[in-house]
C-alpha cells in the first residue's frame, strides 16, 4: 500500500461510500440511509481505511457504559489478507480501551471462518450462541467477547 492510504474516523458524509462497501461485502447490506442515520447516535462510531480511490475498509462500533460492541467490519475484496481487518479491529479496541471500556462483544455467522479466525487472533472467545439468528440463511450467530482490561493486555494479548 502506498502513502496515500490512511485510517480516519468516519462521519455521516461517508454514508454513500459505506453503503457501497456494505453492498460489496454483505448479503444483508445496510442501506445508505441506515448508514447515515447511525451517525445520529452519540454511541456510534466508525473508522475507515481510505486510499486514492476512496473508502476500502471500515469498522463500526457501538459504545455503551463500559462495553464496546463491534457492529460491522468489512474490507473490500481486493484488499483482503493484507492485515487491514486485523489493524482496523485493533484500532477500535484501543480506542475503546482508552475510553475506559472494560469489554468488547460481537456477533458473527457460525460459517464465517475468515471473520472468526480474525476475532480469535484478537483473543475473542465464544460466550454464547443465537440459533437461526440471520434472516437470509437461518444461520446461527456466535457471540464472542473479550476483556479490554489489564490482564488481557499483557505481552501477546494487546491490540497491536
Ligand atoms: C473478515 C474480513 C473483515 C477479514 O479482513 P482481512 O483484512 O482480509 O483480514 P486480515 O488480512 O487482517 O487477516 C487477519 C486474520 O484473519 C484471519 N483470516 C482473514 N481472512 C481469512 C480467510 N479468507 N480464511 C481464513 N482466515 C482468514 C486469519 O487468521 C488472518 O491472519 P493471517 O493472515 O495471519 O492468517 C474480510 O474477509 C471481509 O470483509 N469479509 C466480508 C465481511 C465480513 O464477513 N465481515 C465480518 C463480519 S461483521
Amino acid at each position: 500500500m502506498d502513502s496515500s492510504w490512511h485510517f480516519r474516523r468516519l462521519d455521516a458524509s461517508d454514508a454513500p461510500a459505506l453503503h457501497a462497501l456494505e453492498k460489496a461485502c454483505f448479503t444483508l447490506p445496510w442501506s445508505e440511509e441506515q448508514c447515515r442515520a447511525a451517525f445520529g447516535s452519540a454511541a456510534f462510531a466508525a473508522f475507515g481505511l481510505e486510499g486514492a480511490d476512496g473508502l476500502a475498509a471500515y469498522i463500526s462500533v457501538y459504545f455503551t457504559a463500559d462495553e464496546v460492541e463491534v457492529l460491522n467490519l468489512a474490507v473490500s475484496p481486493e484488499l483482503r489478507r493484507r492485515g487491514v481487518g486485523y489493524r482496523l479491529l485493533g484500532l477500535a479496541l484501543r480506542t475503546a480501551a482508552k475510553m475506559g471500556m472494560q469489554k468488547a462483544v460481537l456477533e458473527v455467522r457460525v460459517g464465517n471462518a475468515p471473520a472468526r479466525n480474525l476475532y480469535e487472533r484478537h483473543h475473542f472467545t465464544v460466550v454464547g450462541k443465537r440459533p437461526r439468528y440471520y434472516a437470509d440463511t437461518g444461520e446461527d450467530a456466535l457471540i464472542y467477547a473479550r476483556s479490554l482490561t489489564a490482564p488481557d493486555t499483557e505481552k501477546g494479548k494487546d491490540f497491536a
